[in-house]
């Protein structure tokens, strides 16, 4: 989407449709929605009074000014009660908003920054927002598709507008608009790659965006191939791997790579890019789902791609061990016990528990980066779904690390929760014949999982694991995430890093 930040009065635009917005409970709206008001002969004023439009979050009205102002419509959007507005109603307002206007058939579309200045929300902050909600809730994925469908007839939106009054605001919003653009085209990156099926959306897939990744955002990318993977000792990757299928791959992507003069962070995401549950296979119904099991992975290198195009001050690696979890008659066998590049031997009592085994690998693996912080993301627990339900990543280690990771979530609406990892629950994971277990019993399922974790990452690095499973996907749209997948994460790990505190 091209995006631009114009100045000038949002009546005086030449344009296919015009937004403007209201709070709810106002009467006599001020501001640029005033102005606009005025220049219509008081028909917003009207609409209030009639009791048509009450401004209430994501209430849309159109309006068709005709000859009173250059523009051929006028979207109004409602933003809710002014005390509760925040960046997540702006977000959603101006998804609102564009969806309406593409259902339209607008393809350029001109619009006021939702709340800059007023209610707290800064003005750098509003313009990101809104171009975090035209993006994220007009994406479709319609790749594998040749037929259009119903109501799919219309034009794509192509163009956004940011009309500000105060050129002195001009530069703050541009930034703003960038920064939002790049947040949400990175998380579109990660909502393709888990909407791919997982014929498509192979390891070596998975490396070949990496690379594209890097030259589109200067990163360094570096591809593991198996043998690569064996010659280092990554033992547990290489067992989940073993049931045949596609030959596994380790991306390495790298921002700033050998700045050792910034603070280096490494992400880590899962990249099992389909999940039958191995010789411990998953029942039928909904197994489909378990394409989208590389979506901690997509999350990673979207991150990482976001990162770059910022360029932010700081070293990022982003680490995905890719591959599927399938059984052959050459697949782990529940029992079997292997050794892992940590060099810790693990009894792989079910072979569904693959997620944790490719991450033990790969945390260690971090640890040649000697970063100061880790992090992990993953759909790694059905447990976690159960704990937490639909609107919480669970997290679990360093308390200093999982604070910053609770402002970034309130801030990119992508919010997490945190669970503990008392060392009794290292109980459930102790083997009779290696030195760990791969599942610890259904009781504290996702707290188990990230204990098993906890055993691979390098002593004295402090590390969160991130588990969403269960958020990769939503079945209904929910404003800006349309139904399919969503992204879950990108965000999220951008603003942590975005506000990083070394
Ligand atoms: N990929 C699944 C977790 C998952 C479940 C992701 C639902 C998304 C939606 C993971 O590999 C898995 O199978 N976990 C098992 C672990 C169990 C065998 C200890 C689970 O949670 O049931
Ligand atoms: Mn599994
Ligand atoms: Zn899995």
């Amino acid at each position: 989407m091209d995006i631009e930040v114009i100045t000038g009065s949002i009546q005086e635009q030449k344009a296919q449709a015009v937004v403007v917005n209201l709070f709810e409970g106002i009467e006599e709206p001020g501001g640029a929605t005033g102005a606009l008001d005025k220049a219509v002969g008081g028909q917003i004023r009207d609409l209030i009074a009639g009791g048509d439009f009450k401004g209430q979050r994501n209430e849309i009205a159109v309006l068709y000014p005709g000859e009173a102002i250059p523009a051929r419509r006028v979207i109004v959007v409602g933003l809710g009660k002014p005390e509760k507005f925040s960046a997540e109603i702006a977000r959603q307002a101006a998804a609102s908003a564009a969806q309406k206007a593409r259902d339209l058939g607008v393809t350029h579309l001109h619009t006021v920054v939702h709340g800059a200045g007023s209610a707290g929300l800064s003005p750098g902050l509003g313009a990101q927002a809104v171009a975090e909600g035209t993006i994220l809730g007009l994406y479709r994925f319609r790749e594998l598709k040749t037929q259009e469908e119903e109501g799919e007839k219309k034009p794509e939106l192509e163009a956004l507008t940011l009309v500000e009054f105060d050129p002195e605001r001009k530069a703050v919003l541009e930034a703003g608009a960038r920064a939002g653009q790049i947040l949400a085209d990175s998380a579109c990156l990660a909502r393709d790659l888990s909407n791919r099926p997982a014929n498509v959306a192979t390891p070596s897939h998975m490396a070949e965006v990496a690379r594209k990744i890097a030259e589109e955002a200067d990163l360094d990318c570096q591809v593991l191939d198996k043998a690569e993977m064996e010659a280092l000792g990554m033992q547990l990757l290489l067992s989940v791997n073993q049931g045949g299928g596609e030959p596994a791959r380790f991306i390495v992507l790298e921002h700033n790579a050998g700045c050792d003069d910034l603070p280096a962070i490494a992400l880590v995401g899962k990249g099992i890019t389909f999940d039958t549950g191995g010789i411990s296979i998953k029942p039928s119904q909904g197994m489909e789902r378990m394409k989208g099991d590389m979506s901690g992975g997509a999350v990673v290198l979207a991150a990482l791609r976001a990162v770059g195009l910022l360029g932010l001050p700081l070293r990022v690696v982003g680490l995905v061990p890719v591959t599927e979890n399938m059984p052959d008659a050459f697949a782990t066998k529940p029992g079997d016990v292997f050794g892992s590049l940590k060099g810790l031997t693990v009894e792989i009592i079910n072979t569904d528990a693959e997620g944790r085994l490719i991450l033990a690998d790969a945390l260690t693996y971090a640890g040649e980066f000697k970063p100061s912080a880790i992090f992990d993301i993953a759909t790694l627990t059905g447990s976690r779904i159960v704990a937490l339900g639909d609107y919480a990543a669970a997290v679990m280690g360093d308390e200093a690390l999982i604070e910053q990771l609770r402002t970034a979530g309130e801030a990119s609406w992508e919010r997490v929760w945190p669970l503990p990892l008392f060392e009794e629950y290292g109980e459930q994971i102790k083997s009779d014949v290696a030195d760990v277990k791969n599942v610890g019993g259904r009781s504290g399922g996702a707290i188990t999982a990230g204990f098993f974790l906890s055993k691979f990452v390098p002593e004295d690095i402090p590390w969160v694991h991130i588990d969403i499973a269960g958020l990769e996907f939503i079945e209904k749209t929910r404003s800006y995430i349309p139904k399919g997948a969503t992204g879950f994460g990108t965000r999220l790990l951008v603003e942590l890093l975005r506000h990083w505190e070394a």
